[in-house]
């Protein structure tokens, strides 16, 4: 049967009308444009993608130059200092930097480059300069790659753990809680590990206030794989001791990320690495480290990849990262809107716009049916690309939907000994993961697509509810 869609907004008959400006003023005026020359692949395959969360599309115009660069001129590494190729490679590297720092208003950081957020993760959670004692602060927000490492780590270093808790229903920060911590600690030094937005209900955590609870006593590292493609980012502003992102999430290459180091917390990160590059001299008892931002950045570096994010991130800045922000968010809002209309659709985090991203994560009936996978493999079939699952996020998905941290612990207890379900005479919900369906449209993304993908919810619900 198809679905009631009466009280849906009617986005054909608007676009047909030529009224889409007037009811949805954010969208950038040149989706269209933009999608033929920068994403090409989305036009030809009829794909709808709402899966930027995950991994955004990437800009053509960037494969386009950084090919180029490559078929014009010679390779060369960043070793060799004194060849036409090597200094070009340098020069070339180093001026993405520079981007950076001027796309993310970073004068007070070194800007170096890793692996994507994961790695910089670790690098953050086991190279800072811990002393027996120390706290590391966790959310219950963070995505796993902020998580595990620390927890293992902590325990081998002998460093107290501490773990904001959320509030509900919206799944914000209890910075009540952080307050508390910051009161009762008085000694040693705190490492905060915190996302800037979540990858779970878009929530965007208040930095400047965060800030000002753990003064200068705290340092902060600041997650940014989710904001840094969707918003303008002052890192001056926010005044963090580091800071990671993912290019591939930027509409970039993948297998590479940014850190930003804060020029006044630099001297309590070791380096992640040690190699070539890293060092001004080594003889048989002593090393001298390079003093740049190069003592970070061992071995041959991605330099290819690196200078393919700095034609990216010339084609973000000509787009604006303002327009793209409005348009997300623009897309966003009206998908919430209409979301909140179909029936048993259970949506996690904030219902309103204000302090998030268009990330929107739901179950369609009680997360207990599990029919998270089945939703994404139908959406999936009507050609539109979701997440499903738990984000590597499974503390805070597990909150967001009702699961207290016993119960959870209980289940990892009994899924860690291998007791299934049927052993145990239990039904099958309780022992297997839950999950739910993420959608994450991004700058690309028509109205209409996103119209698509309410209708196709919809129906998705009619036939499994
Ligand atoms: C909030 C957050 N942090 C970290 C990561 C890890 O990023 P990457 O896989 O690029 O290392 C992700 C990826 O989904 C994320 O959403």
């Amino acid at each position: 049967m198809p679905p009631k869609l009466n009280n849906f907004i009617d986005v054909p008959k608007i676009i047909k009308e030529d009224r889409v400006k007037e009811f949805f003023p954010g969208l950038l005026p040149d989706v269209d444009e933009i999608r033929k020359i920068e994403f090409p692949s989305l036009v030809s395959s009829g794909r709808t993608y709402m899966d930027s969360g995950a991994t955004a599309q990437p800009l053509a115009s960037a494969i386009r130059d950084i090919t180029n660069y490559r078929l014009t001129y010679p390779r060369g590494s960043n070793h060799s200092e004194n060849s036409e190729e090597a200094k070009r490679a340098s020069q070339e590297y180093n001026r993405v930097k520079d981007k950076l720092t001027y796309f993310f208003n970073a004068s007070d950081y070194m800007v170096g480059f890793t692996g994507g957020t994961t790695d910089t993760s670790n690098w953050i959670s086991t190279r800072f300069d811990f002393k027996k004692g120390d706290l590391i602060v966790l959310t219950e927000m963070e995505h796993n790659s902020q998580i595990l490492t620390p927890l293992n780590f902590a325990k081998m270093m002998g460093v107290d753990i501490e773990i904001v808790p959320i509030t509900k229903p919206e799944g914000r920060l209890d910075l009540d809680y952080l307050r508390k911590i910051m009161k009762t600690r008085k000694k040693g030094k705190i490492l905060f590990n915190l996302i800037h937005v979540s990858n779970v209900t878009g929530v965007i955590n208040p930095i400047s206030e965060i800030r000002d609870i753990v003064g200068d006593r705290g340092f902060i590292y600041l997650d940014m794989a989710q904001s840094a493609g969707h918003m303008k980012i002052d890192l001056n502003a926010l005044d963090v001791d580091f800071a990671s992102l993912s290019a591939h999430k930027m509409y970039g290459p993948f297998g590479l990320g940014a850190i930003f180091i804060n020029k006044k917390s630099e001297r309590y990160l070791g380096n992640h690495y040690s190699g070539g590059s890293t060092v001004k001299l080594v003889s048989k008892n002593l090393v001298t480290y390079e003093d740049s931002v190069a003592r970070f950045e061992p071995g041959t570096q991605a330099i290819e990849p690196a200078i393919e994010f700095g034609f990216v991130i010339d084609r973000l800045y000509e787009l604006g990262m303002d327009n793209i922000h409005m348009h997300d968010i623009e897309l966003g809002k009206y998908m919430l809107h209409e979301m909140k209309k179909i029936p048993n659709l259970n949506l996690y985090g904030p219902k309103t716009f204000e302090d998030r991203l268009s990330i929107l994560t739901f179950n369609l009936g009680s997360f207990l049916r599990k029919n998270y996978k089945e939703v994404a493999c139908r959406l999936d079939a009507k050609g539109i690309s979701v997440r499903d699952g738990c984000f590597c996020a499974h503390w805070y998905i597990a909150l967001m939907m009702g699961l207290n941290a016993p119960i959870q612990d209980v289940r990892n207890m009994l899924l860690k000994l291998g007791i299934s379900q049927d052993f145990l005479g239990l039904p099958k919900q309780l022992v297997r993961l839950p999950g739910a369906v993420r959608v994450t449209p991004s700058f690309y993304n028509t109205i209409e697509e996103a119209y698509t993908t309410i209708q196709s919810i919809a129906e998705v619900a009619e036939d499994i509810l």
